[in-house]
């Protein structure tokens, strides 16, 4: 009698296994399910930070402008050397850093500027003096043609301005 009974008891546990794997694997195919649906809807980001930003054409620059990109974060800047585009963020502590076009210092107008501690920047992102330990970040360019795109994921540090960094137009 004892011994039908654990033999019962192990049919039991058996048919619980079976059934708990069954619910599991349901339960997994449902949330792989809902993971699909939600990554297929979900709306794709473009023209914004993160992506690659249409910045316009070449001839829509000329040597010493400067252009503020908000949703793409950064400012595309034409040099004598060709275009750079800075991250808007300060080295420092991460503040946003305006171009302020009529600060003046050391005779010459239109600096980028820090206004949390000062650290202030050169238009190719150099940094001239304030507390900031290396230039603005920069992002990779691409040139199509005479159209420019900025990669706001591609972040580029750097210890120096060198003339390399900028795209020729
Ligand atoms: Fe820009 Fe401190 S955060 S100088």
């Amino acid at each position: 009698m004892a011994v039908s009974g654990a033999v019962g008891g192990v049919g039991e546990t058996r048919r619980g296994m079976l059934a708990f794997t069954g619910w599991l694997t349901m339960a997994l195919l449902a949330v792989q399910a809902v993971v699909a649906f939600v990554f297929f809807f979900w709306p794709r980001k473009t023209g914004a930070f993160g992506t690659v930003i249409s910045a316009g054409k070449v001839g829509d620059y000329k040597v010493g402008d400067i252009k503020y990109f908000v949703e793409g974060k950064f400012y595309l800047v034409r040099l004598q050397e060709g275009f750079i585009a800075l991250y808007q963020k300060c080295p420092h502590l991460g503040c946003v850093v305006p171009w302020k076009a009529d600060f003046e210092y050391e005779g010459k107008t239109g600096w980028f500027r820090c206004p949390c501690h000062g650290s202030t920047y050169e238009r190719t992102g150099q940094i001239v003096f304030g507390p900031a330990p290396r230039p603005m970040d920069y992002m990779k360019i691409s040139m199509k043609g005479d159209a420019i795109s900025v990669d706001t994921s591609a972040i580029m540090k750097r210890d120096t301005w060198v003339p390399s960094q900028a795209v020729a137009a």
